[in-house]
């Protein structure tokens, strides 16, 4: 039975902000996705070692931060103050990270400071749930707890996504009202069975593995289908001419513009 329609994805999303244009999952990177002209943006939401979520992608404080030790060993008091510019520095050359280095809204945000800073930016997002190992659920739980009393019912509601079936379970009982994506870097053989029971509203697929058939057999269920990431527009033409409703890009400025 096809599913009511309900979850319209937009065609170009910001990923984690807009990650080539700002270090990634601050709150600069949501305000260059904004001024880059998109309304939606993916970011990573963990838990730190006191159970607070914050806006990360890795397990690991280094690559971001310069800082070793692990996201679950680290209390907020000290991730708010890590400074998450330095991995931009190393991926995109050092003169892009001078202009961000030491920036206040470089820092780790939290997750009161991120959804300030979207309602703030008229931008809806895609929470994706990223736990460290063993804390799909918790994660999920707290993270989703909290944006319930954070996220004004007036406003179009957050999308959430996750890699974890144990989070997006969690999610369907804290929040069932909010929609869901099923992330997978490989469509899985029980992804229909899987995101049924999941109730899910959309597919999320690892770009290079993203077939048009399955595409197709998405949409025909009812599902909107986004795909991550897309920074190339001969790659980015190519999912939409495959039926994909949203590339989630590290470079919203320039599909924006083409696409
Ligand atoms: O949510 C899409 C994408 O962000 C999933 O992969 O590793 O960038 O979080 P990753
Ligand atoms: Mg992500």
């Amino acid at each position: 039975s096809l599913r009511p329609p309900g979850l319209v994805l937009p065609r170009i999303m910001g990923h984690r902000g807009a990650k080539a244009l700002a270090p990634e999952n601050t709150l600069a990177s949501l305000k260059a996705a904004a001024a880059a002209g998109v309304t939606w943006v993916e970011f990573d939401v963990m838990l730190t070692s006191d159970g607070q979520p914050v806006l990360f992608h890795d397990d690991t404080l280094k690559r971001t931060t310069g800082v070793a030790g692990a996201m679950a060993e680290t209390p907020l008091a000290v991730v708010q103050d890590l400074d998450a510019s330095h991995g931009f520095g190393r991926r995109y050359g050092r003169r892009a990270e001078a202009g961000f280095r030491g920036r206040a809204d470089c820092r780790v945000p939290s997750l009161e400071q991120t959804v300030a800073c979207l309602l703030d930016l008229g931008l809806t997002p895609n929470v994706e749930i990223k736990s460290s190992p063993g804390l799909a659920k918790e994660t999920a739980e707290v993270t989703l707890t909290r944006l319930l009393g954070l996220w004004p019912g007036d406003r179009l509601p957050p999308l959430i996504s996750s890699f974890e079936r144990e989070s997006l379970a969690a999610a369907s009982r804290v929040a069932p009202q909010w929609p869901r994506g099923f992330l997978a870097e490989k469509l899985p053989a029980d992804w229909r069975d899987a995101m049924a029971a999941l109730d899910c509203a959309s597919l999320h697929l690892y770009w290079r593995r993203t077939r048009k058939a399955d595409v197709q057999a998405a949409k025909a269920a009812g599902y909107a289908v986004a795909v991550y990431t897309v920074n190339g527009l001969r790659a980015g033409r190519r999912l939409l001419d495959k039926g994909v409703d949203c590339l989630i890009t590290d470079r919203p400025d320039r599909l924006l513009a083409a696409l």
